[in-house]
């Protein structure tokens, strides 16, 4: 079948108005990527290596976003939305092109299973001229009906043009759709829009071509695979869907999740075997963990590359650029960003690391922080192996901390500390024997004077 060339058009042109967003609703992302990219990792799954996106409502949006999520794909604006046939032909240009196999699946239907749309490619090798992806939803109304005589699809039809029997089908149209290549244009162009609707639907090919003795199948995928978003509350459903799936996937590795309902990963999070995530963690999206890593609960963790056994959290937060080499240690409450923590290292406590690099074995110590903002630019804190970053200190960055250097516990360093150094970064403590007592006793007497000055009044 690879050797079939393959054109999937991803239609997108609705307005999505019942997310009542300013976002199109394609764009609305499902675990932190756009729900059509969803759709296009589908299609280049199933081995579509063409794209066509039929666009309208938010076309420059579209545009812009597509470019990175399916940089080949060629974008296609329907102007006037008259139904999901009119949108397909939005894309004639790129389906007269000749390929063998045409894909028609819709940008709002994020967790289409790659399994269906292989499985409606094999139909159109075998010889089928247009296969439908047809599913048993647990409540019909709305969709599609597939009418079947003989055990042979005979047409599609619409919740709106059904019979009172027609509505009683349960076997109704997920809205994926192949079509062999040479017989597309020529089936859609027969299209007319006497329906309820008024509309030129797809679903009418299906008629067309088995009027011309063409071959039309059916099969079937599941119920999840065809859900399609219209608000919000369908956005949380597809979410939580993808997020039991991706668990399971990531448990099924190796991965021990204690509480997986309470872990969120991204679209793209790389995770390791022996790896155990506690409850309450949040993936953001670019974060890769090796083996045997633990990740404490309620992490935020985003952009970060964590190395084999780190232990991360409980309350840590992983930043973009953060980089923890082997055994790496970040503990509670701790902040790193654009940072590499080598081996080792332990950054255990109430701390912020940015812009900088932690030598291996080094110990940066409670409420340490690398000040590495002017207000206008960004600066580097360099702190070598085996250094100790006394409790409470402020890395005044640029600043560089030699190897094995040694830092006094509230220092304010603004001032390179070379290999073996300790230095001191603060006002010499005064102790003053009785003064304590003196300011004491000084304090109660003001005090009580102004009482009694109150109550003479
Ligand atoms: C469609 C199917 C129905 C199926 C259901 C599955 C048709 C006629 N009906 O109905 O059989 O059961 O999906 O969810 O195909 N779109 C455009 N331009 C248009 C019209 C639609 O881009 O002019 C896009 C929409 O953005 C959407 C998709 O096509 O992503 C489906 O359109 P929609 O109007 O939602 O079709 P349904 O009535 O749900
Ligand atoms: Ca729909």
């Amino acid at each position: 079948m690879s050797q079939r060339s393959c054109l999937s058009v991803i239609l997108a042109a609705g307005e999505g108005t019942r997310m009542k967003s300013a976002l199109p609703k394609v764009l609305h992302p499902i675990a932190g990527l756009p729900m059509v990219a969803h759709v296009v990792k589908a299609a280049e799954a199933a081995g579509s290596g063409d794209l066509a996106l039929v666009i309208g409502h938010g076309a420059e949006d579209m545009r812009k976003a597509a470019q990175k999520f399916a940089p080949k794909a060629e974008t296609f604006v329907q102007e006037k939305r008259l139904g999901t046939a009119h949108a397909v032909l939005a894309a004639r240009v790129a389906i007269s092109k000749g390929y063998d196999d045409i894909l028609v699946m819709f940008g709002d239907t994020p967790l289409i299973d790659p399994e269906a749309l292989a499985v409606a490619r094999k139909k159109l090798a075998e010889g089928a001229a247009v296969v439908v992806v047809g599913f048993r939803p647990p409540n019909p109304t709305g969709y599609g009906r597939l009418i079947e005589k003989g055990g042979r699809l005979v047409a599609i039809r619409e919740e709106k043009d059904c019979s009172a029997e027609e509505k009683k089908i349960g076997f109704c149209n997920a809205g994926m759709m192949a079509v062999a290549g040479k017989h597309a244009l020529e089936l859609l162009d027969k299209v007319g829009n006497s329906n309820a609707k008024g509309e030129f639907y797809l679903t009418d090919i299906v008629e067309i071509a088995g009027g011309r003795g063409l071959d039309v199948v059916a099969t079937e995928a599941s119920f999840e695979s065809a859900l399609g978003i219209n608000n919000r509350a369908e956005l949380a459903e597809a979410e939580g869907i993808w997020q039991a799936r991706r668990r399971r996937e990531a448990m099924l590795s190796g991965v021990t999740l204690i509480a997986p309902e309470s872990v969120y990963f991204s679209h793209d999070t790389e995770i390791g075997a022996d790896t155990v995530v506690e409850p309450n963690v949040w993936f953001g999206p670019g974060v890769r963990i090796a083996t045997g890593a633990r990740i404490h609960a309620f992490s935020h963790i985003e952009g970060a590359t964590i190395a084999a056994n780190c232990d991360v959290g409980p309350f840590a937060r992983l930043r973009p650029g953060a980089d923890l080499k082997q055994k790496a240690k970040v503990g509670n409450f701790c902040e790193v960003k654009q940072a590499t923590i080598e081996e080792g290292a332990k950054v255990n406590h109430l701390t912020y690391i940015g812009d900088a690099r932690v030598g291996a074995g080094a110990n940066i110590g409670a409420g340490t922080i690398t000040c590495n903002y002017d207000g206008y630019s960004k600066f580097f804190t360099d702190i070598g192996e085996g250094a100790f970053v006394g409790s409470n200190s402020s890395l005044v960055a640029p600043v560089t901390i030699g190897k094995g250097g040694y830092i006094a516990s509230g220092s304010v360093i603004t001032e390179s500390v070379p290999d073996d150094a300790l230095a001191f970064g603060r006002a010499r403590q005064k102790t003053i024997p009785g003064k304590g007592k003196e300011l004491r006793e000084r304090f109660a007497s003001a005090a009580a004077a102004k009482k009694k000055a109150a109550t003479d009044h």
